[in-house]
C-alpha cells in the first residue's frame, strides 16, 4: 500500500511516499480502507520537530489523524463494526498514520460515517470538530443564551465552533480577517470583528466563554472581557497559558487549555449534530496523497479557510 512517512524532522520536503505491507489487525482495532484524511496543524508542527518528547525519536514516522474510510478486517473484540462499515475518526496516538492507503486504528476511536457525508466531508470533522466541541461543552460549559466570542473562527477549528456554538443557543462573535467575515456569518456567526482592527480595550462587550482558537490572545488581556463566571480557553499549551490555568484552577473568571481527545462518544455526538442539519463540515482544499508535501505547506500558510482535505 501507499503510505506517507519521514525519516527525520524538517520541512515538507522530508515526506515520501512509500510502498509498505498492509496492516495486520489486532484486537480492539480496526484496519480501515482510507479514502480521505485531513490535515491539522498537528500534522506540521510534529513533522517540524516541535513536538519530539511526544511524537519520539524513532523514525520512520507516519502523518495524519483524521480519516474516513471501509472497515476491510476488524478485530476480536470490537462489537458493532463489520467488513465494509463506512467509518469515520482521528487518530489519537502521536504516531499518525490516516495519509495511506490503509490504517490501523482503534475501535473506541472512531465511529460511523455520518449519513450524507461523502468521505471527505467526513474526514474534514473529527480532530477539529472534536476540539470545538470539548472546549466549548466540557470547559466552557456553554449554554443556550450565553455569549461567546471565537478567535480564529474562519480555521479548520473556528468553522466547526461557530456551527457548534449556534447549535448550543449561543450569540456568536467572531474575530477573523476582513475577508474571512462572511464566511463566518454564513455559517450563523451573530457579529463579525476584525482581527486587525480590534482592540479589547475599546470593547464594552462581556462574554461568558473566549475561546482562542488561533492561539495569540493573553488571558490577562482579555479577562476584562469574560462575565463574572466566565472561562476563556486557549488550544495551544504555552507558558503563559498554563500559568493562568494554574491559577485559576479554583477561581473565575478562569483559563483553560484544551486538549482534545478521539472517542466514539463524541464522534456519535458530532454525528447527531450533522443528522439534526447543525454543523456542515467547511471544505477549503483538496489533494491528491502525493500532493502530500504541497497540502502541508498550505496549511502551514495559516490561512486556509476550514480543512485541507487529502483525498486517497
Ligand atoms: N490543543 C488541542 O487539542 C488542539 C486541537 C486542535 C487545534 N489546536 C491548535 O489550534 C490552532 C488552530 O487550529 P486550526 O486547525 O483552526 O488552524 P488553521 O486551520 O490552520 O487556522 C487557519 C486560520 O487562522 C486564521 N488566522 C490567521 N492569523 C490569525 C490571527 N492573527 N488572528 C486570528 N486568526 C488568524 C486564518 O484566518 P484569516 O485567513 O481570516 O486570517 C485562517 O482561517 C492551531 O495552533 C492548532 O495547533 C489545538
Amino acid at each position: 500500500m501507499n503510505v506517507v512517512e519521514y525519516d527525520r524532522y524538517g520541512d515538507a520536503s522530508v515526506l515520501v511516499l512509500r510502498q509498505r505491507p498492509l496492516p495486520i489487525v489486532r484486537p480492539g482495532h480496526v484496519v480501515v480502507r482510507v479514502r480521505a484524511a485531513a490535515l491539522n496543524p498537528k500534522d506540521v508542527l510534529t513533522r517540524a520537530g516541535k513536538y519530539p518528547w511526544l511524537a519520539g525519536r524513532s523514525f520512520p514516522k507516519r502523518v495524519g489523524y483524521d480519516w474516513a474510510g471501509e472497515a476491510v478486517a476488524v478485530g476480536a473484540g470490537v462489537p458493532g463494526v463489520r467488513e465494509g462499515d463506512a467509518l469515520y475518526g482521528m487518530i489519537q496516538a502521536w504516531r499518525g498514520g490516516a495519509c495511506a492507503e490503509y490504517a490501523l486504528v482503534r475501535a473506541d476511536e472512531l465511529a460511523p460515517r455520518p449519513p450524507g457525508l461523502d468521505f471527505s466531508a467526513a474526514a474534514a470533522l473529527p480532530l477539529a470538530s472534536l476540539t470545538a466541541l470539548q472546549a466549548l461543552r466540557d470547559l466552557g460549559a456553554l449554554a443556550a443564551g450565553q455569549r461567546v466570542l471565537l478567535n480564529g473562527a474562519s480555521g479548520g477549528v473556528g468553522v466547526h465552533a461557530i456551527q457548534i456554538a449556534k447549535a448550543f443557543g449561543a450569540h456568536v462573535t467572531t474575530l477573523t480577517s476582513a475577508a474571512s467575515a462572511e464566511l463566518a456569518r454564513s455559517l450563523g456567526a451573530d457579529e463579525t470583528l476584525d482581527y486587525a482592527t480590534w482592540s479589547p480595550r475599546d470593547t464594552p462587550a462581556r462574554y461568558d466563554v473566549i475561546f482562542d482558537i488561533f492561539g495569540n490572545r493573553r488571558f490577562s488581556d482579555l479577562r476584562p472581557l469574560l462575565t463574572g463566571r466566565g472561562t476563556f480557553i486557549s488550544t495551544v499549551p504555552k507558558p503563559a497559558v498554563i500559568l493562568a490555568r494554574v491559577r485559576t484552577a479554583l477561581t473565575y473568571p478562569r483559563a483553560r487549555l484544551v486538549v482534545v481527545r478521539s472517542t466514539t462518544t463524541d464522534l456519535t455526538a458530532l454525528t447527531g449534530l450533522v443528522l439534526r442539519g447543525a454543523l456542515r463540515p467547511v471544505v477549503d482544499r483538496t489533494f491528491p496523497l502525493a500532493a502530500i508535501a504541497d497540502a502541508q505547506r498550505y496549511l502551514a500558510t495559516k490561512r486556509a479557510r476550514g480543512k485541507v482535505i487529502i483525498a486517497i
